[in-house]
Parts: C-alpha cells; sequence; structure tokens
C-alpha cells in the first residue's frame, strides 16, 4: 500500500480507538508499515497540551488556539515525515474535530476555524476519513463506568448532538473523502465494513 493518511471521527465512545486497533492488526498483517497516532496528542507537546484541553476549564479561544499548536506540532514532527517516509497513517481524530466539536458544538464561526486549521495542517490532509455515527445515547452507555469524564465527556446529550451533526453535515459535503459507518452495529459487523471501505478505497 502506498502512503496514506486516514483519520477516524466520531463523539466520544462511538468506537474509534477499539477500530483503529483492529484495523492496525489488519494492515499490519498485509505488511503495510502503519504509524498510529491521535489527536491532541502525537508528540510531547502535543500530549501536555492534551492534559491541559481535556481538564482543565479555559476560555474557549485558548481552547481553539491550544487544539491547534498540538496539531502544528503532530504535523510537523509526526505525521509529514510518516508520509514522506512511505507509511499509512491512522490518526484517531483530526480537522474535522476542531469543525464538530469548537465549531458546531461550541459555536466558533466555521470559517474562521477553517481559516485555522488550514494554517496547523499545511497542507497534510487525510486522504480518507472514517466517521463512526453513534446517537449520544449510545455512546453514553458504552462510556459508562469505563473511565471519570474529561472536560468533553462530561457535557450534555444537547452538545453531543450538535457534534454529531456537525460531523454528519462534514461527511455530506465531502462524500468523496468521508465514509460514514452505523456505529451502533455490532462490533464485528462495524470492523468488516471499516476493512472493506479502506480496502477498496486505498490504493495498494
Ligand atoms: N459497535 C459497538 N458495539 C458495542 N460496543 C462498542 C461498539 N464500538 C465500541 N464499543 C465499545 O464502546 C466503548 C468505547 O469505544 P472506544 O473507546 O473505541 O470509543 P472512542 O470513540 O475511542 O471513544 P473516545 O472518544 O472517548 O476515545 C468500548 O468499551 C468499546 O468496546
Ligand atoms: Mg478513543
Amino acid at each position: 500500500m502506498t502512503a496514506s493518511f486516514i483519520s477516524f471521527e466520531g463523539i466520544d465512545g462511538a468506537g474509534k480507538s477499539t477500530h483503529i486497533a483492529r484495523l492496525h492488526e489488519h494492515l499490519l498483517a498485509r505488511n503495510t508499515d502503519v504509524c498510529l497516532t491521535r489527536e491532541p496528542g502525537g508528540t510531547p507537546l502535543g500530549e501536555a497540551i492534551r492534559g491541559w484541553v481535556l481538564n482543565q476549564g479555559m476560555a474557549i479561544d485558548s481552547e481553539v488556539l491550544l487544539l491547534l499548536a498540538a496539531r502544528a506540532e503532530h504535523v510537523a514532527q509526526v505525521i509529514r515525515p510518516a508520509l514522506a517516509a512511505g507509511r499509512t497513517v491512522l490518526c484517531d481524530r483530526f480537522s474535522d474535530a476542531t469543525l464538530a466539536y469548537q465549531g458546531y458544538g461550541r459555536g466558533v464561526d466555521l470559517a474562521r476555524l477553517r481559516q485555522l486549521c488550514g494554517w496547523a495542517e499545511s497542507g497534510v490532509r487525510p486522504s480518507l476519513t472514517v466517521l463512526f455515527d453513534v446517537p449520544p445515547e449510545v455512546s453514553r452507555d458504552r462510556l459508562a463506568g469505563l473511565k471519570t469524564p474529561d472536560r468533553f465527556e462530561s457535557e450534555q446529550a444537547a452538545f453531543f448532538e450538535r457534534v454529531r451533526q456537525g460531523y454528519l453535515a462534514l461527511a455530506a459535503a465531502e462524500p468523496e473523502r468521508f465514509v460514514v459507518l452505523d456505529a451502533t452495529q455490532p462490533l464485528d459487523t462495524v470492523t468488516a465494513q471499516l476493512i472493506a471501505a479502506v480496502d477498496t478505497r486505498l490504493p495498494g
């Protein structure tokens, strides 16, 4: 498989981490050189920023700018070099998360966010984005008892419904980049659909 950048999106508890791990296994079995990473995070600076943004109250503009600083670092230090080396990058959240959470969820102007995301990305865009679509009630039940909720996971259902609808709008606007999976289906069904989508959409 040639170098590809695949991002994974969906509200908290939709199944991103579970399915990234399963796809990783599948790609390794095909001898694909995989770089597994996540946002916010993926670098020492990004992981420090993740700790602040997920756990500490702050102004929305601070939240946006910290997330974008983490992304700029991630692109420069991890994603761009991995793609240049011919590796396949699997990234747990990327710019669509900023548009969905800070834009649709928190109400930050979308045009401004797109401009800032473009700056942080500096030309590095996913060739494929997998959206795990699930109603907030379902994901909330899945996460219940698993871990202490962070700042985002503590939000109300209405917030997650706005984020979910935002993701669906982003996917509808770019159908050639997005694959939307119904993540309420059983795990193995979702995994099979994910692998089929990746195998058909990507070269190699
Ligand atoms: N299709 C599914 N059916 C049943 N359970 C699922 C399904 N997908 C994920 N789960 C379960 O839901 C929980 C949350 O999944 P996971 O951690 O992969 O979500 P996530 O999208 O990475 O969440 P977060 O955004 O909080 O990191 C896990 O216990 C996982 O096993
Ligand atoms: Mg996860």
